[in-house]
């Protein structure tokens, strides 16, 4: 599957891929005119960024990653400030300020990696045909040659591709959180220094 980088026109088809795939992430309820700045903030940032796949003319997945979580979200705070102030309102309002808290509380503790794959969706139609793993192995070169040592990705217990995905790339998993009953969330982390995972990317 021919993958590319993430233009800043890209910014609207991701955020619809974004809204259409991940319906119950924070984000989502954040509304398009958030996700849409958020994608564009994110490609033209120079500690981030997001490749796509297409097909027929049109955007079958994409992963979007940020090299230094805390001076990424730093700079958005500072340009986009009353979209961050949205963030932070429908974060509590969500009962989502727990879980944000707990991976940030983690970060800052130094025990999880700066660098992050923040988001990853193929469209339905596109999906088991390998476009998930070819996001992924892409960017942790990507991350490779920018020099970051590890990489972490969150997702849903209960997302069982997504687990395959991350496991088959080489990610482990570092932490389980737990948001409320029934809600689990993993924390994987990848060390890119580690020549196993190097090879099983290669595959
Ligand atoms: C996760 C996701 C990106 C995977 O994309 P994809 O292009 O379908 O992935 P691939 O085709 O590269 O591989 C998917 C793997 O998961 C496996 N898989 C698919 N459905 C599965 C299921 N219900 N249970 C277990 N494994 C499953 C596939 O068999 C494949 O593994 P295999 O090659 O060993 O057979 C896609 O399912 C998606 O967009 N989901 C919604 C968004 C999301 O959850 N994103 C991740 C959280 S940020």
């Amino acid at each position: 599957m021919p993958l590319r980088r993430a233009r800043r026109e890209d910014s609207a088809a991701i955020a619809a891929l974004h809204r259409l795939e991940l319906p119950g992430a924070l984000f989502t309820r954040l509304g398009d005119a958030f996700m849409v700045a958020f994608y564009r903030y994110l490609i033209d940032s120079p500690i981030a960024f997001a490749f796509v796949a297409e097909g027929e003319g049109r955007l079958l997945g994409f992963a979007a990653c940020v090299v230094r979580w805390r001076g990424f979200y730093r700079g958005f705070m500072r340009r986009h400030l009353w979209l961050a102030a949205r963030v932070a309102l429908a974060s509590l309002r969500g009962g989502r300020w727990r879980r944000l808290l707990e991976v940030s509380r983690y970060v800052t503790a130094g025990d999880l990696p700066d660098a992050e794959l923040l988001s990853l969706a193929v469209d339905r139609r596109a999906r088991g045909m390998g476009v998930g793993r070819d996001l992924t192995r892409r960017v942790l070169e990507e991350f490779r040659a920018r020099g970051a040592g590890r990489v972490r990705v969150t997702s849903a217990e209960a997302n069982a591709p997504a687990t395959r995905v991350y496991l088959d790339a080489g990610f482990q998993k570092q932490a389980r959180l737990e948001m409320h009953p029934g809600e689990v969330a993993n924390v994987f982390v990848i060390s890119l220094n580690n020549k196993e995972a190097a090879l099983r990317q290669e595959r």
